[in-house]
């Protein structure tokens, strides 16, 4: 199967100091891999760098084997919060990235709208962010990655800041719509639950310096949701292994 990212030996200091030791990975066309690993060994760093926002210091990464050098059209980003504008409707929040990038395609309003259907957010067309629920605004976030259908969506504890609920509700929504046109999906998360739920594959990293401590393939069946995956006697035996490999237990 095709790589779309090929992770090799990238290191990465800050002031001096190794932050991303040598980490290398390989994540195919379609796949769906989280990372997890302990605050600060460097997942937000390492995201970046897959998007070619920040310089490599060692090794390479190479996105459909062209080396990463400058910010990649065909990678959409997720971050860590949602930064939509205030004074701006869900459709022109969404649009932000393409109104803001005069080489960037704009989509037709038929594709805008299944867009927005995907998101579940028809009707809100013209709602304000302060008038979204957080789950929403979240959705939206994606939306502002997914418009400029890249082939790589890289997402960065997306639904970190969330209660319980929504956050299980959002990743029914990411799951079906992974499950519908299969980007390839690099997702960075602090919750184990999630990873397994999610994933095809899990990459656990070390403290700083990190590497790679371990792969786990997530065999469970798809399509999944949340309630019966977790009924699986294997997702409770993934739980416990990674749990183990984080020093969870
Ligand atoms: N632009 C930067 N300048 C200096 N230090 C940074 C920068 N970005 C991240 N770091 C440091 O690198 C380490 C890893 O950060 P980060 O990638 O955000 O970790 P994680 O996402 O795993 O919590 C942290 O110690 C952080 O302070
Ligand atoms: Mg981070």
């Amino acid at each position: 199967m095709t790589a779309a990212i090929t992770i090799q030996g990238a290191a990465k200091l800050f002031g001096g100091r190794s932050v991303i030791g040598e980490v290398s990975a390989e994540v195919r066309d379609h796949e769906f891999v989280s990372v997890l690993g302990p605050s600060g060994c460097g997942k937000s760093t390492l995201l970046r760098l897959i998007a070619g926002l920040a310089p490599l210091d060692g090794g390479e990464i190479r996105l459909f084997d062209q080396p990463v050098r400058a910010p990649a059209a065909n990678v959409g980003f997720v971050f860590q919060t949602s930064n939509l504008l205030p004074w701006c409707d869900v459709r022109a929040n969404l649009l932000l990235g393409v109104d803001l990038d005069p080489g960037a395609p704009r989509p037709s309003e038929a594709a805008l709208a299944e867009l927005i259907a995907t998101l579940g957010l028809s009707g809100f067309e013209e709602s304000f962010p302060h008038e979204l629920s957080g789950g929403m605004r979240h959705r939206v976030a994606i939306g502002q990655a997914l418009i400029r259908n890249p082939r790589i969506l890289l997402m960065d504890e997306p639904f970190g800041a969330l209660d319980a609920l929504t956050r299980d509700r959002l990743n029914m929504e990411l799951l079906r719509i992974w499950q519908r046109d299969r980007k390839t999906v690099v997702l960075v998360t602090h919750s184990i639950a999630e990873a397994v739920l999610l994933s095809d594959r899990v990459i656990v990293m070390s403290e700083r310096p990190s590497r790679v401590i371990e792969e786990v393939t997530i065999d469970l069946p798809r399509p999944r949701d949340p309630s019966r995956t977790r009924e699986d006697p294997a997702f409770g035996d993934y739980l416990v292994r990674l749990s183990g490999l984080m020093g969870v237990v």
